[in-house]
């Protein structure tokens, strides 16, 4: 089933973060790898469904991650984020830390409430463990492109919480940046596609004739029996290959429920 038009919309975390670190960023508005729209579904989201452990993959400059530890504050309940991302240093600014504006704003501007904790430099199957399970919100944005954040999803699920809500940002960049190159990043539509769950879907009123790029669904028991699905959009071309090492890692976390091996399949690719 899909909701359309029926998750909350608040646009107040950004706009007050955005008040605060603009005052350290004349551009902080490009520090938040979202629109004013997306944010607004995003902590949509967080105030409708008050999670209590957040994980949070793909943080780049980590203006989303401000974004969503104030949506957490505004609730004023107690939380656990964790925030993951390959890079340690902030991808195509040298010597910047990823997450940076998050890093100034927990030291600068919260007193946080909840607990929050950077994983940078790793992939997600390397820190799951340590995250642990429960995790009743997931934010997925990372490289869009296959195999991406669909063996990140089904890596985490047995760390998820039935009921837990995972948001996919850039659901349909791969429509909307056609024409720059980026027809190939189809690997969250691909997964919020192929999912069985719950689905939510808001039109923004002023671009409605374009299709959202943001998207959430609500994991069931549905969702882990029906996971082939998810796994068969492996099937779909791969922009990339993880190295051997990472594959057999979310190969571990996989085998369990997925009998065809990654690594023979990204074998018989690699050929
Ligand atoms: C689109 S940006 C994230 C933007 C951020 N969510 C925001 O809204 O401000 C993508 C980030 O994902 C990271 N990334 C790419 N592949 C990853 C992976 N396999 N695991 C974790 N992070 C990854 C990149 O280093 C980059 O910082």
């Amino acid at each position: 089933m899909i909701h359309i038009n029926e998750m909350p919309m608040d646009f107040e975390p950004r706009r007050k973060i955005l008040s605060k670190i603009s005052e350290q960023w004349s551009n902080a508005e490009n520090l938040i790898a979202m629109s004013e729209f997306e944010s607004a579904f995003l902590c949509g989201a967080i105030k409708t469904f008050r999670p209590k452990k957040i994980l949070e993959v793909g943080v780049l400059d980590g203006g989303s991650t401000s974004v969503i530890l104030q949506a957490l504050e505004d609730i004023g309940e107690p939380y656990e984020m964790h925030s993951v991302d390959i890079a340690a240093e902030r991808p195509f600014k040298k010597g910047v830390e990823t997450g940076f504006v998050a890093k100034f704003a927990k030291e600068k501007i919260f007193s946080l409430r909840g607990t929050h904790q950077f994983h940078l430099g790793k992939i997600l199957p390397q820190i799951l463990d340590d995250i642990g399970g429960e995790i009743d919100f997931v934010i997925l944005d990372t490289v869009h492109s296959l195999p991406g954040e669909v063996l990140d999803f089904l890596a985490m699920i047995p760390y998820l919480k039935e009921d837990a809500l995972v948001v996919l940002h850039d659901v349909a960049v791969n429509q909307h940046e056609y024409h720059t190159g980026w027809c190939d990043a189809y690997s969250n539509a691909a997964l919020f596609s192929a999912v069985t769950a719950e689905k939510f879907l808001n039109f923004d009123e002023k671009n409605f004739f374009r299709y959202p790029n943001i998207g959430a669904f609500k994991v069931s028991t549905l969702t882990a029996e029906n996971i082939y699905n998810v796994f068969l959009t492996l099937i779909l071309p791969w922009k990339y290959l993880p190295s051997q090492v990472e594959l057999a890692l979310y190969y571990h976390f996989t085998e369990n429920f997925i009998p065809l091996s990654f690594t023979k399949f990204s074998k018989r690719l690699s050929k």
